[in-house]
């Protein structure tokens, strides 16, 4: 097969930890299947503020551009969470996003059947839950105008939330594209009944529904699908929302898997060309110990041959093989009900790794 270019920042906190295992699963899939992968490594995040001066240095973004898929461990971490907004990490990670015109967030919640013990949730509850968020991701009141001013009680701060037609329109097309592909069901959340913005989401789906007619929709208020993800986590399918509420929404998803150290996503546009990155962070209280759960990071490079390579056969044995590993008991510590019995990070990217074939 054609050489395929991956590129690979790392970033900060546990980031480094993750993606070492990820490219081990790279490397893996080449001797099993005959892929042929180049990885061009680059500086992202706080590590690139401290060597760069920038979170996202245009060389990173160059990197990503010349590419074919990205993979992203984290950024931030306490080192700069004091600095001005543009000497953040997690401007970078924003910057990133827009630039390479992603606006469609993935992140699937499956419970393992074996995992279910993990939760903090009962298992009968979760049993058979299988999800998908579908989180916009360049729009919203992460994007929005901010700004300080002097009101009259002191300083005051603000965010503006704004979506255009077009920009609901594209991710609602995304999403029901992805349940027609699922079991046909769409739940679309916002908070219709207070935000201009998801008056005009809910106006948008509506409008767009008929021509998706296999797909069953229902709106649902956020505070309500909050309650309802673990009330009923199940009966989900595919769940589309904006920037914040899938944000939100979907770091408690995590916890229907046992650990947000189980979650994956890839970020898309209207092409093939997708970032792959966990939904989890830089983890900072658990960073340099070999501790970090890569399973979100392996994950991800599933999504990756799937989503962006069309590599099925490849994506299909990284999942059969996290799954056979964890089977057969294998656990990190956030996954583990006997932490002492818990496997490092590169113990659990090896027995992975092997268990591909
Ligand atoms: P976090 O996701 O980093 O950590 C939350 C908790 O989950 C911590 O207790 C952590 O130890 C645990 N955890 C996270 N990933 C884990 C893994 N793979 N294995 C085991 N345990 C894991 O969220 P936070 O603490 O709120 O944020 C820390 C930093 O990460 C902040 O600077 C934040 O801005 C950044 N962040 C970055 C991204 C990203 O790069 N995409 C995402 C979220 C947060
Ligand atoms: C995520 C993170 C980011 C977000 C932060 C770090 C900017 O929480 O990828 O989920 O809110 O999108
Ligand atoms: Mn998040």
């Amino acid at each position: 097969a054609e050489t395929k270019k991956i590129a690979v920042i790392a970033g900060d906190g546990i980031g480094p930890e993750v993606v070492a295992e990820a490219e081990k699963i790279i490397r893996r899939t080449e001797e099993v299947f005959g892929y042929s992968f180049t990885t061009e490594h680059a500086l992202f995040g706080g590590i690139a503020i401290d060597e760069k001066g920038t979170p996202l240095p245009e060389e990173t973004l160059q990197v990503c551009k010349s590419a074919d898929a990205v993979l992203l461990g984290a950024v931030g971490g306490p080192k700069w969470d004091n600095n001005s907004k543009e000497l953040r990490p997690e401007t970078g990670l924003l910057g990133i996003r827009k630039e390479l015109g992603l606006f469609s967030n993935l992140r699937p919640a499956v419970v393992f059947d074996c995992l279910k013990d993990a939760s903090t949730l009962k298992p009968e509850v979760l049993e058979g839950t299988d999800l998908m968020v579908v989180r916009e991701l360049t729009g919203g009141i992460y994007f929005g105008e901010k700004f300080r001013r002097e009101g009259a009680g002191g300083e005051e701060a603000v965010d503006t939330c704004a979506y255009s037609t077009a920009e609901v329109e594209r991710i609602v097309h995304q999403a029901f594209e992805i349940a027609q592909k699922r079991r046909k069901k769409l739940a679309s959340v916002d908070k219709a009944n207070v935000l201009e913005t998801s008056r005009l989401w809910r106006e948008t789906v509506n409008r767009i529904a008929p021509q998706y007619p296999d797909v069953e929709l229902e709106h649902v208020l956020v505070d309500n699908c909050a309650m309802q993800l673990l009330r009923r986590p199940s009966s989900f399918d595919v769940i589309v929302t904006e920037n914040m509420f899938g944000d939100i929404l979907s770091d408690e998803a995590a916890m229907l898997t046992g650990s947000i150290g189980m979650l994956s996503s890839a970020s898309m546009g209207e092409g093939a060309f997708g970032l792959y990155e966990p939904v989890h962070g830089s983890a900072p209280d658990i960073a340099g110990q070999g501790l970090a759960n890569p399973i979100a990071t392996i994950l991800s490079v599933a999504l990756m041959y799937r989503l962006t390579f069309g590599y099925e056969d490849a994506a299909d044995a990284i999942e059969r093989a996290v799954a056979e590993v964890l089977d057969e008991g294998h656990r990190t510590a956030d996954i583990a009900v006997d932490k002492s019995k818990a496997l490092s990070t590169t113990e659990m990217g090896d027995l992975i790794a092997a268990a591909i074939r």
